[in-house]
């Protein structure tokens, strides 16, 4: 039975755990032996017409819309805006001459969503709906559905449909790269998301270790930080979600570079402070960073990708294409959240307050 926990004590743990498959499982459905990408030619005729894709979408699905613009960028070099569904249906920028909109939904039911998809049907724009369920409402109302193959995702926190999107949207970037032409091959999806997948089996394989981190960084604290920049500040966004969402600490994403500007009051001593390291161009930055918040007592774990680690950073995760690096990066940040909640003392399925789909604007 797909929604059994099995052996798992919560959903969340054996969600996080699927994480490998579900890309393994995007990249057999979607990319073809000979590099063909397999989606509806009329959906990428349609996107490439476009001058601008918009992503629309709410909490998680959001965060996975901010790191598949820099993938779409990178890869097919198209413009890419992207927009929570509550906000921009009612406050709508000037849009482009030529809009393409992708809605982000695990669920396909979110209200926020659907009215900024009813509003842009009737303006004429089309539209592409990116869901983990088939027939959902926003499936069933946009001109075209690609489906994630997750697996019902059942945990309030989502985990497995964030980087599902993400691998859904850079297999998409190919595709409309290919068509228009403008993809420089500088990526190789296939061997890139096959390492991604084996990376990810490495982590959670290694659970206790980020277990201890949990137990050491969270444990009392009543606030935290991660902090990174570019892929990373987006990345640390989601990584702040889920420790808050469920673990109930007070967490905030930030820019790397933007702390210094004012929220580094809040730092004390002992605060908590996770930093992510997965680019070439802005370690060296973010780790001018990491010292500042240090001086000023901040308790700091490092994770960072395998070719910039340092001797005394905790967590080095093996080094993919820098642009696909929340596929990696997401994976500890979710097990430190689960772990946390878990030792202190919260149901990490059901947190209070929280719905797995929101149906109310
Ligand atoms: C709810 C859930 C979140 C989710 C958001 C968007 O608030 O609790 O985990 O990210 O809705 O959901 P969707 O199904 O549209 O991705």
């Amino acid at each position: 039975d797909a929604v059994d926990k099995g052996t798992y004590p919560f959903f969340m743990l054996k969600e996080i755990d699927e994480q490998p498959a579900v890309i393994r499982r995007l990249v057999s459905t979607y990319l073809g032996e000979r590099d063909d990408y397999r989606f509806d030619p009329q959906l990428i005729a349609k996107m490439a017409e476009a001058d601008q894709i918009y992503i629309v979408a709410a909490g998680t699905s959001y965060h996975a819309g901010l790191a598949a613009k820099q993938i779409v960028e990178e890869v097919a070099k198209m413009p890419v805006a992207v927009e929570l569904a509550s906000e921009f249906g009612y406050h709508l920028p000037i849009l482009s001459k030529r809009p393409f909109f992708v809605f982000l939904s695990q669920s396909g039911e979110t209200a926020d969503s659907r009215q900024v998809l009813v509003k842009m049907k009737e303006l004429g724009y089309p539209s592409l709906t990116i869901t983990n369920v088939d027939r959902s409402t926003l499936s069933r109302e946009a001109d075209f559905t690609v489906l994630l193959n997750a697996g019902p995702e059942i945990a309030v926190a989502s985990t497995k449909a964030y980087t599902a999107q993400i691998t859904v949207m850079a297999l998409l970037a190919k595709a409309l790269g290919q068509k228009l032409g403008t993809d420089d091959g500088k990526i190789d999806l296939r061997s890139e998301l096959s390492l991604a997948a084996n990376a990810m089996q490495t982590i959670v394989d290694n659970k206790e270790a980020i277990e201890g981190y949990a137990k050491e960084f969270f444990e009392t604290t009543p606030k935290a930080f991660y902090i990174g920049r570019g892929q990373d500040y987006f990345a640390s966004l989601e990584a702040a979600l889920k420790l808050k969402e469920i673990s109930y600490i007070q967490a905030e994403g930030f820019a790397a570079g933007e702390l210094k500007h004012g929220t580094i009051s809040l730092i004390e001593n002992g605060t908590p402070v996770i930093a992510l390291i997965t680019d070439q161009a802005t370690a060296g930055l973010t780790r001018g960073n990491i010292k500042e918040v240090e001086a000023r007592g901040a308790k700091t774990l490092k994770i960072v990708s395998e070719n910039l680690a340092e001797s005394a950073d905790q967590l080095v995760l093996p080094a993919i294409a820098s642009v696909l690096s929340p596929l990696l990066t997401v994976i500890p940040a979710q097990l430190l959240a689960y772990y946390a909640t878990i030792q202190r003392g919260y149901n990490v399925d059901q947190p209070r307050n929280l719905a797995k789909s929101v149906t109310v604007e």
